[in-house]
């Protein structure tokens, strides 16, 4: 018997040091010191022992016992700890790897500059209208006193859904709207999109965008008008910009004007920009003609307005002295990102 333990200690003991897992440990464990184990096999045989030889066997297999517990303890140690190492190394994190940097877009300049007329007209007490881009013929033409046969029609040809339908040239149609349900004084911008049936090139493009604006309440004259547009322009285009109101025509304002800003580049002097002009071309306004006003269901004996509408791609080609329109809707990250 005293062979037979010492045969199961020494093969307990190659084995254990040679166990590669943890798994593999349990299974020994089992193997040498479960109830259906080795040593308890052996232990079994006690009965058949002189009661001399007993208690030294007895002894010998609870040294044995606590031999291959201990070094069984000590491998699972070291085991244990080979696998943390295992572990770290394979989880380690090289901080020195470049990341993957997920890249912000931009705010197009057309929005930039968007937001910027509209904290504009914001911080002078305007507030926001908008209309829908599919628009009668009354609100884009009749009510803004341009009659089916009127010539104001042929600069403006546009793209008719129904022979009363049409995406909507211009964002005055706005105008009629907000006069049908707003009761004076009545300041707002009304910024959007705007079609019309023209070629592609460096300056035209048939979608493009205007910001209509209206002040109708009592006593509103040419000089408020004047007034308010020179602080757009001088906030827009900076303090020292100076503007021109040119006579012209338009069918729902009377008088008529189109409004000029000194050049920002050269300040007058004459560039490339201003085409050697000194000025700038950049909205269109004037009175409400008091038909508009009667059409919107307006009193023109008692309240007086002004309207203009400016083009919004003309805005920020001139801000960012940008050369062509088309730079605008062609989605090229390499003009993009560059605002
Ligand atoms: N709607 C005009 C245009 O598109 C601009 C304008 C608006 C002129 C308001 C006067 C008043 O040309």
């Amino acid at each position: 018997m005293e062979k037979q333990l010492e045969t199961i200690k020494t093969a307990a003991k190659s084995e254990i040091e040679s166990a590669i897992s943890r798994q593999v440990l349990e299974a020994l464990r089992v193997k040498y010191l479960g109830k259906k184990g080795e040593l308890t096999s052996i232990l079994k045989q006690m009965g058949s022992l002189s009661p001399k030889e007993r208690p030294i066997m007895g002894a010998l297999a609870n040294e044995v016992r606590g031999f291959i517990g201990d070094i069984l303890d000590e491998k699972m140690k070291l085991l244990a700890k080979d696998e943390q190492i295992e572990k770290l190394k394979s989880e380690a994190i090289d901080v020195t790897i470049p990341g993957n940097t997920k890249k912000l877009g931009s705010l197009h300049p057309l929005t930039v500059v968007l937001d910027e007329v509209k904290e504009i007209f914001l911080g002078m007490g305007f507030q926001i209208a908008t209309g829908p881009e599919v628009e009668w013929d009354y609100y884009n033409f009749e009510a803004l006193n341009i009659p089916k046969d009127h010539p104001a029609r042929d600069t403006q040809d546009t793209f008719y859904i129904t022979e009363n339908m049409l995406l909507r040239t211009q964002t005055s149609p706005v105008q009629i709207r907000v006069m049908e349900n707003t009761k004076p004084p009545i300041r707002i911008i009304a910024p959007g999109r705007v079609y019309r049936a023209d070629t592609v090139d460096a300056t035209h493009s048939p979608l493009f965008h205007q910001v209509e604006g209206l002040v109708v309440d009592k006593g509103i004259s040419m000089s408020v008008l004047k007034g308010s547009l020179m602080q757009f322009a001088k906030r827009l285009y900076g303090n020292d910009t100076k503007i021109r109101l040119r006579p012209h025509h338009f069918p729902f304002t009377e008088p008529s004007c189109e409004m000029d800003v000194s050049c920002f580049i050269c300040g007058g002097k004459g560039c490339s920009m201003c085409k050697n002009e000194g000025w700038i071309e950049i909205l269109g306004a004037g009175m409400v003609h008091p038909k508009v006003l009667e059409n919107g269901g307006i009193d023109p004996n008692i309240y007086s307005g002004y309207a203009f509408g400016v083009g919004l791609e003309r805005l920020t080609l001139f801000k960012y002295s940008i050369n062509d329109l088309r730079l605008f809707f062609e989605n090229d990250l390499r003009f993009l990102s560059q605002f």
